[in-house]
């Protein structure tokens, strides 16, 4: 039986056991997905006790995507260096390789929407651990990326590591939405409460909007920008396609995105 995982604290809610066993049902793979949550100061002999137990894979999760980058032992790959985290650990290869699968999760997320980001202008809401991943991943794709956050210093300084970006306040997404094509919000406005981090004003019918907001599924935001018009990704996508990207790293697989999404969808 092949083993994967997740590694974070607290990981009781996740809902990646679920999406990923999911796919193994479907693939007719022989392999389960288990939850761990080890002490920090522990990591390192858990990711090495890890291979050492024939583990193939791990995402990680808050609070460790950070300090997994730091590990002698894990190799992380160009892309997670340059996002600050590592989000899966892959133990399948001679080395234990350490990649991020957000940034990549974000981009299928939108292509699946017909989201065209080559040349887009993009306005991203938040410079947080998910808005580093988002902002290198639009970059990646070919978007100029207009970064806006409520304490702007981090904008200015993620956008310094970012191709084509810059950074803003927050209250600058007024002025940047008109001339924008896509908006992510990457903060976590809007969880549990009914808030939106942009005026619903600012909002148009040319927008195409994603929240990394999955609960609630259609969060204030979202509800406002199917009222301007726009096309609307809620948060399951982001969840669903970093999965994805992980288990066709681990797997070498092609994922059964549809029974993911619903595994996933009817626990939202
Ligand atoms: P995550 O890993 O989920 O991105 P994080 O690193 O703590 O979490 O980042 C949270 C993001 O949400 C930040 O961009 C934060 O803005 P600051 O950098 O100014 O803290 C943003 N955020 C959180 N609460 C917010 C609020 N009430 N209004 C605006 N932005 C908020």
């Amino acid at each position: 039986m092949d083993l994967f995982g997740l590694i974070g604290n607290p990981v009781g809610h996740s809902l990646s056991p679920p999406m990923h066993e999911a796919a193994y049902d479907e693939l007719g793979l022989d392999a389960r997905y288990l939850t761990f949550e080890p002490d920090p100061e522990n990591l390192e002999r858990a990711i090495d006790g890890a291979q050492a137990l024939g583990i193939r894979g791990l995402n990680v999760t808050i609070p460790f995507k950070q300090d997994v980058l730091a590990l002698e032992s894990v190799a992380a790959d160009d892309l997670a260096t340059r996002i600050g985290a590592v989000n899966t650990i892959d133990f399948t290869g001679q080395e234990i390789t350490g990649h991020n699968t957000d940034a990549i999760g974000v981009l299928r997320a939108l292509r699946d929407h017909d989201v065209q980001l080559e040349g887009a202008t993009a306005v991203l809401v938040g410079a947080g651990g998910a808005g580093r991943a988002v902002a290198f991943g639009l970059a990646d794709a070919g978007a100029t990326v207009h970064i806006a956050n409520r304490t702007a210093s981090k904008a200015e300084e993620l956008a310094t590591a970012v191709p084509n970006a810059r950074g803003y306040e927050l209250e600058a997404v007024s002025d940047l939405l008109p001339e924008a094509d896509v908006l992510v919000n990457a903060t976590s406005v809007g969880m549990e409460t009914d808030v939106s981090p942009v005026p619903a004003e600012a909002l148009h019918d040319e927008l195409a909007v994603m929240d990394a907001v999955y609960r609630p599924l259609e969060t204030r935001l979202l509800r406002e920008a199917a009222a301007a018009g726009a096309t609307t990704v809620d948060g399951a996508w982001m969840l669903l396609y970093q999965g994805v990207e992980a288990l066709e790293l681990w797997t070498g697989e092609s994922a059964p995105v549809s029974r993911m999404d619903e595994a996933l969808r009817s626990r939202l």
